[in-house]
């Protein structure tokens, strides 16, 4: 699926002016029509900002573009594309292009689990949930960096997770290697990017309510809420964000108790982590489920 944008049907008119005197700010978030995506852009709408909305679902974007323009008096675009194919941000930016603007805030969120042994799932979904999940989000952080660093001011945040602390185990095989990098990646960004104005934060949440499971179709297998698993709702997790990276964390951690596993992650022996998440943990091996 190419991107598809169409400034003058759908959401509201992008060729509005702004306020005189008054330039918004652009928020490009992927895997806007859904989940911690959606939430960002709920967040980033109170504040404000012009949204350029990307994920391949084009009516629950229109929708939520629309609910955000009219509550908001904000301009929001939906852009339909695809991140797992090949080159999956030129379109974007082209549609960018074509409306004239770039984005100051880039929320690379889209992303999905695959919950399988690894070869029992096809290749093509698993080269899918790279490209989606890290391909894409560098080629965007790629295109995009350049006018904020001229421009002296961007954000940038590049929804990891709490997974990326951990080690392999069955299921979700690429998962935490993949949440690792964008840790690892939104880090070596900071350094070279602060300098400019630029801000960059790898939000590394635990569980949180959104569809992420029920598109996985392991929903059915999450541990039920406890003292020390309860799911954040998507609306803290985009808030705690927002705050972290507007004070310039680098790494956000939304919650004591996720707090708590990152630090007992990083303290612990690693073979040690590993014998316990796979014994109690990896659960997420569909089919043949513990
Ligand atoms: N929920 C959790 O417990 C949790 C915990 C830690 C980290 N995370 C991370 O949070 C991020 C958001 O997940 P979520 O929990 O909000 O799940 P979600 O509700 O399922 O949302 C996923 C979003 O990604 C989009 N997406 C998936 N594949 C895409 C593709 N090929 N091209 C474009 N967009 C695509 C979906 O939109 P379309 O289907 O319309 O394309 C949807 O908007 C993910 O990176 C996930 O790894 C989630």
């Amino acid at each position: 699926m190419a991107a598809s944008f169409s400034p003058s049907s759908r959401g509201s008119d992008p060729s509005s002016a702004p306020p005189p005197g008054a330039r918004r700010r652009l928020a490009l978030i992927t895997g806007a029509s859904s989940g911690i995506g959606e939430a960002f852009a709920r967040a980033y709408a109170a504040r404000g900002c012009d949204l350029a909305l990307v994920a391949r679902r084009e009516d629950r974007l229109a929708a939520i573009a629309r609910e955000l323009a009219e509550a908001h008096g904000v301009v929001a675009q939906p852009i339909v594309a695809d991140l797992s194919i090949d080159e999956a941000h030129l379109p974007i930016v082209a549609a960018l292009r074509a409306w004239g603007r770039a984005p100051d805030i880039l929320i690379n969120n889209a992303g999905f689990g695959v919950p399988r042994r690894f070869g029992d799932a096809p290749w093509s979904r698993q080269r899918a949930f790279l490209m989606t999940l890290a391909v894409a989000p560098c080629a965007l952080a790629h295109a995009f960096l350049p006018a904020m660093k001229a421009a002296r001011w961007g954000r940038v945040i590049n929804v990891a997770s709490i997974a990326g602390f951990a080690p392999g185990v069955a299921g979700n095989t690429l998962y935490p290697g993949v949440k690792g990098l964008m840790i690892r990646f939104s880090q070596a960004l900071d350094s070279e990017y602060r300098g400019f104005g630029v801000k960059v934060t790898a939000l590394c949440p635990g569980t949180t309510t959104s569809a992420f499971a029920d598109e996985a179709g392991y929903a059915h297998l999450a541990p039920r809420p406890g003292f020390f698993s309860r799911p954040q709702t998507a609306d803290h997790v985009a808030e705690a964000a927002i705050n972290g990276n507007e004070s310039g964390r680098v790494i956000v951690v939304p919650g004591w108790r996720n707090a708590l596993a990152v630090a007992a992650l990083r303290v612990l022996p690693e073979d040690l982590t590993r014998r316990v998440i796979d014994r109690f943990g990896a659960r997420y091996l569909l089919g043949e489920e513990r």
